[in-house]
């Protein structure tokens, strides 16, 4: 019975401290957005049809998850991309984000606009892709 007390009382406090990690690592992001990706991709994540890709509700982003984290740490993807049945291939710049940074932007703008992500991306995740 104890036991049982316990683990009720420490499930709510770990769904809590995860939500509070994913909403810190989210308000950093925010910032770094602005800063770094809101002139090309929009403050409402909706990019420039056919120069910009979107962000907001973009199929590339959630289907290609790892090849547009890697293209946010090392600069761009080669070669034409198709997100949302829009073609886009101009080429994204080499912005030198920090991975921590870069894990905080990704929680920010896969849980914007509509978007929806229930795993967190952390540092360690974004410093273990190579290019
Ligand atoms: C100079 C304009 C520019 C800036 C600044 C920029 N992007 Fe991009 N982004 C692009 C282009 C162009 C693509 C298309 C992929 C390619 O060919 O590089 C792209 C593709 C992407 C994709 C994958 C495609 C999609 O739409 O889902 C993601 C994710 C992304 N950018 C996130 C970011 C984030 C996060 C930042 C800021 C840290 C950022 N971008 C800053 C231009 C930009």
């Amino acid at each position: 019975m104890k036991f049982i007390n316990f683990i009720t009382l420490i499930i709510p406090l770990f769904i809590f401290s995860q939500r509070d990690v994913l909403y810190t690592s989210m308000e950093n992001g925010k910032s770094l957005y602005e800063d770094f990706c809101l002139r090309c991709h929009m403050p409402n994540g909706k990019g420039i049809d056919g120069i910009f890709p979107p962000l907001a509700k973009s199929d590339f982003l959630f289907k290609h998850m790892e090849k547009s984290i890697k293209a946010v740490k090392f600069g761009g993807i080669d070669g034409e991309i198709i997100v949302n049945g829009v073609k886009y291939n101009s080429k994204m710049e080499k912005m030198g984000l920090y991975d921590d940074e870069i894990a905080d932007v990704m929680n920010y703008i896969l849980n914007s606009w509509g978007n929806k992500h229930d795993k967190i991306i952390n540092k360690d995740y974004v410093k273990s892709l190579k290019n």
